[in-house]
């Protein structure tokens, strides 16, 4: 029999891939029958081009409760987090907590729902990149560790979570939910003219990126910007780019703080990369769709390109989503200066790499997340024949 009763699910986001992940399973989660969402925000983002735009285009709904932690290391705000959190969820528990990608957000939220025997649901669950030198990587295995219920996005996460001895039966393959916020909003992309103005871009050097094409750089990796010479050497080799093509750079917070301090604005100025600040959900998939290739270090734009069929250069060692680069039209190009130089010229000669679409990354993770939780708690969908 199921049970009537309406079950809490309490989502927990802090930083800008968990707002654009737990769009759709609000929605979700809004439209089952028998289940009652709540959603608590962290505040480890804040700002508004961070934070609260994100809330206004996906039409997330305001979180129930902030705890505005604010910035500081990673010990830091994971710590704060957990304080603020432990009275909120002991003094009225949920049926479940559900958690997002690998952010230190989801790492607090974790734990504190493992200690207080809150059963907790991994969004993103199982990908590895093997390097734990990631703060992400360290927050991956942990949440995974803890987790009851482990959605996953592709085959590799499965393998990862299997190999590591995690029980098959609490792992759910669902596909990819950045793919379903993806395709919900595609077609509300922002034109490309429209942000290089509203960011306020040369208007000769916007036309020229607007007509002859353009590539679209977003870069905040630890790894990649916290080290000055590794930030310089970068930044050098963006500039020598920006000669053979048109760079959009949306500027990371973090990546911003790392070029002032280390003096490195000059390298951005003197040469046609337009830099903006960091930007909505809407214009940064308008100009992704729009670029001729990507260049990047972050998860989530991995993920969007091989959705979009944009050729993506990845400046990592490692990822954790491989199967963006085995089926999608991602290509790790490691962090040498010279095989990014030698992948952007192969990319301009050739029209760079193509891919197709990974199983499952068809706009209805969220559904099946909802769907496979309702039926975990005794809902409606465990009465539906498997
Ligand atoms: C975090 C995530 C990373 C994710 C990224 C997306 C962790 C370990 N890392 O990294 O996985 O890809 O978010 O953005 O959780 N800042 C602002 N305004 C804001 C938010 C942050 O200026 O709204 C500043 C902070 O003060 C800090 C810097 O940006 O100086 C970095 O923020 P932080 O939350 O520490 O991590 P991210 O580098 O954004």
């Amino acid at each position: 029999m199921s049970d009537p009763r309406p079950r809490t699910i309490c989502c927990i986001v802090g930083a800008r891939p968990n707002f654009v992940k737990i769009a759709p399973i609000m929605r979700a989660l809004t439209d089952c029958d028998g289940l009652t969402p709540q959603l608590i925000h962290t505040g480890q983002h804040y700002d508004v081009a961070m934070n609260s735009i994100f809330f206004d285009e996906l039409e997330i709904p305001r979180p129930d409760i902030n705890l505005e932690v604010g910035s500081g290391s990673g010990t830091e705000q994971t710590a704060r987090i957990m304080l603020g959190l432990e009275p909120i969820l002991s003094t009225r528990p949920p049926d479940m907590a559900i958690v997002v990608g690998d952010v230190n957000s989801t790492l607090a939220a974790a734990l504190v729902a493992a200690k207080l025997g809150i059963p907790l649901a991994h969004v993103e669950a199982g990908l590895r990149s093997g390097d734990r030198s990631m703060p992400e990587e360290v927050n991956r295995l942990v949440v995974d560790r803890l987790s009851d219920l482990l959605f996953t996005s592709e085959q590799s996460a499965i393998d990862n979570l299997i190999s590591e001895g995690v029980s098959p039966r609490r792992i759910v393959f669902v596909g990819n939910v950045m793919i379903d916020t993806l395709r919900a909003c595609s077609t509300r992309a922002a034109p490309v003219r429209s942000t290089l103005s509203g960011a306020g871009a040369d208007p000769a050097l916007s036309e020229q990126a607007a007509a002859l094409g353009f590539a679209f750089v977003t870069l905040h990796r630890p790894s990649n910007v916290d080290d000055p010479e590794r930030l310089e050497s970068l930044l050098k080799a963006l500039a020598r780019i920006a000669r053979k093509i048109t760079l959009v750079f949306a500027l990371h917070p973090r990546t911003r703080a790392m070029i002032e301090s280390a003096g490195l604005d000059a390298l951005l100025l003197t040469s046609s990369i337009i830099v903006t600040p960091p930007l909505s959900y809407l214009r940064a998939i308008g100009l992704m769709k729009e670029a001729r290739f990507v260049i990047t270090d972050s998860g989530g734009v991995q993920e969007e390109t091989t959705a979009l069929g944009i050729p993506c250069l990845t400046v990592r060692d490692s990822t954790e989503r491989p199967v963006t680069v085995q089926q999608g039209t991602n290509i790790l190009v490691g962090t040498s200066i010279e095989a990014l130089a030698s992948a952007v010229d192969d990319t301009l000669a050739g029209g760079g790499k193509r891919g197709q679409i990974p199983p499952m990354w068809d706009g209805k993770a969220a559904e099946r997340i909802v769907a496979a939780i309702d039926a975990h708690l005794g809902g409606r969908h465990a009465l539906l024949p498997a």
